[in-house]
Formats: C-alpha cells, sequence, structure tokens
C-alpha cells in the first residue's frame, strides 16, 4: 500500500489541502488503483511556507497546489504503481 500524506494543518488547509486530497482521490477512481493507495491527513509538517506539504511514501513535497494535482499524481504517484502486479492485472 502506498501511503500519501496530506498535510491538513491551517495553513495548507488555507491553501486548498482539502481540495488537493479530492483531487488525487478522484484520480485514484479513474485508474482503478482503489486499494493501492491510502491517502491520509496530517498535522503542520513544517513547510507552512509556500503550498500544501504531501508525502509520498518517504518522500516530502511542499508548494502543491489544488490545480496541480493531475500533474503532481501522474508524475509522483502513478509511475510507482504502475508497475504494480494488480495494476498490470488490470489492464
Ligand atoms: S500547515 Fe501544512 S505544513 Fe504547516
Amino acid at each position: 500500500m502506498l501511503v500519501v500524506t496530506i498535510c491538513v494543518g491551517s495553513s495548507c488547509s488555507l491553501r486548498g489541502s482539502d481540495e488537493l486530497a479530492s483531487g488525487i482521490q478522484r484520480l485514484i477512481v479513474k485508474e482503478q488503483l482503489e486499494g493501492l493507495v491510502d491517502i491520509v491527513g496530517a498535522f503542520c509538517m513544517d513547510a507552512c511556507s509556500k503550498g500544501v506539504s504531501v508525502t509520498v511514501g518517504s518522500r516530502e513535497f511542499s508548494g502543491i497546489r489544488p490545480e496541480d494535482a493531475d500533474a503532481f499524481f501522474y508524475r509522483e504517484i502513478f509511475p510507482l504503481l504502475s508497475n504494480n502486479e494488480l495494476v498490470r492485472a488490470r489492464s
């Protein structure tokens, strides 16, 4: 299971963390990756200055905007799963 953690602290919430989480969840459903990705919330990840803070597994990102959900998903999340045996079996 790939864990994607999205900060829901006050600064990130004001910058659209809920909208970003919804966008990523929509893409998970679109790509039929339910059960392979777990989206969880976290409080302040000490990187408030630019935009929403996100971790994908052990990799940390900051400054992610809700409107970047598609690009972020296909650049940082989808490639980690596209080689997964379950994904291959579904295609
Ligand atoms: S509120 Fe999200 S990193 Fe601080």
